[in-house]
């Protein structure tokens, strides 16, 4: 063996007060590794499990949690930039690059979702999944938070007017997604939102406080002046904006009205909202850069598509 190995190894053990010798008699009984015990390929073939008997189910879950792995992916690229110590164009660029793949990766592939089930056999499974919906991805919303400040995500009619430094749950109360499952006259919200709130809103809170200062938007603005200006960086960030909040969503829109308002559909969404508007960018506004873009662009949002 390399006797340069075998004295770091040494070192290595001897820095937490271990035997060399015995973690190498481990190594001599150690089974070899194999891909699928390292990519746990059993146990990820055996979580998509259908409701129903009709087989275009199955791709509607396999397709939800290729998402939900993508949005894992996205994650921890954001993470990155959040606790850099040595933040820079570059790199700051090359991780929106690797998030922006990613997004452009689910906007092009909705037509898996779009195309890839029978709008009859859609129409009956979505019945064993009322009250549930997409709108309850954690990890969507997570995205949200850790790219850009609160203020952005805030609903447009409350915008101008929120206090800036509103404690978080107050926030939380006036997020774009409340209008989802919340009547603003009485304040009462559908079951779509309590249940999301029950399991994630400590979560969101504590994940919302972290993120304040480290999401993306608020990392880019830290940048040297000259950063803030290199071309390629703005190209990237601009992209990931219209990619994420334009692009995904109308990709996302087309697909549920392709089923809902289909020969079969009834027009209801499983979540219950009044989802032809809501889900619109262009009444949303949801603007991870708002600054990137002109103030005509902003006003015209998701009106060219
Ligand atoms: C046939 C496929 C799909 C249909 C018909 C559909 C339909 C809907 C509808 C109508 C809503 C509004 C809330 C409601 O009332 O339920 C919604 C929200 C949502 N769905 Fe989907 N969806 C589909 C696929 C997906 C996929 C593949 C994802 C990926 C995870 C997803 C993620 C979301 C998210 C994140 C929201 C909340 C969006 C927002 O707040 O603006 N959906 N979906």
């Amino acid at each position: 063996m390399d006797k340069n190995i075998t004295s770091q190894l040494k070192e290595k053990y001897e820095a937490i007060d271990q035997n060399l010798g015995v973690h190498l008699e481990g190594l001599l009984y150690s089974k070899p590794i194999t891909y699928w015990d390292y990519i746990h390929t059993d146990a990820l073939l055996n979580l998509q499990i259908q409701r129903t008997t009709l087989p275009d189910e199955m791709v509607f879950i396999g397709y939800h949690q290729i998402n939900e792995l993508i949005f894992k992916m996205i994650l921890w690229e954001i993470k990155q930039v959040a606790e850099c110590n040595t933040l820079n164009a570059v790199f700051f660029e090359d991780k929106i690059m690797r998030i922006s793949r990613y997004f452009d990766m689910l906007t092009t592939s909705f037509n898996i979702m779009r195309e890839g089930m029978d709008v009859e056999q859609y129409n009956k499974f979505r019945h064993t999944l009322t009250p549930a919906s997409g709108f309850q991805s954690a990890q969507y919303r997570l995205i949200e938070f850790a790219s850009t400040e609160l203020i952005n995500l805030i609903d447009i009619r409350f915008r101008e007017t929120i206090d800036r430094n509103t404690p978080f749950e107050h926030a939380l109360e006036h997020l774009y997604w409340q209008a989802a499952g919340k009547d603003y006259k009485t304040g009462k919200k559908s079951i779509l939102l309590i249940n999301f709130e029950n399991r994630y809103k400590e979560e969101f809170i504590t994940f919302m406080k972290v993120y304040q200062t480290k999401n993306l938007w608020s990392r880019f603005k830290e940048l040297p002046k000259a950063d803030q200006k290199d071309k390629d960086l703005v190209k990237a960030m601009r992209h990931l904006d219209y990619t994420v909040n334009i692009k995904w969503v109308m990709a996302h829109y087309n697909a549920a009205k392709h089923y809902i308002l289909g020969k079969d559909g009834d027009g209801e969404a499983t979540g219950g909202s009044n989802w032809q508007k809501y889900m619109l960018p262009k009444y949303q506004k949801r603007i991870f850069f708002p600054d990137l873009w002109t103030e005509k662009e902003k006003e015209t949002w998701g009106t060219d598509i």
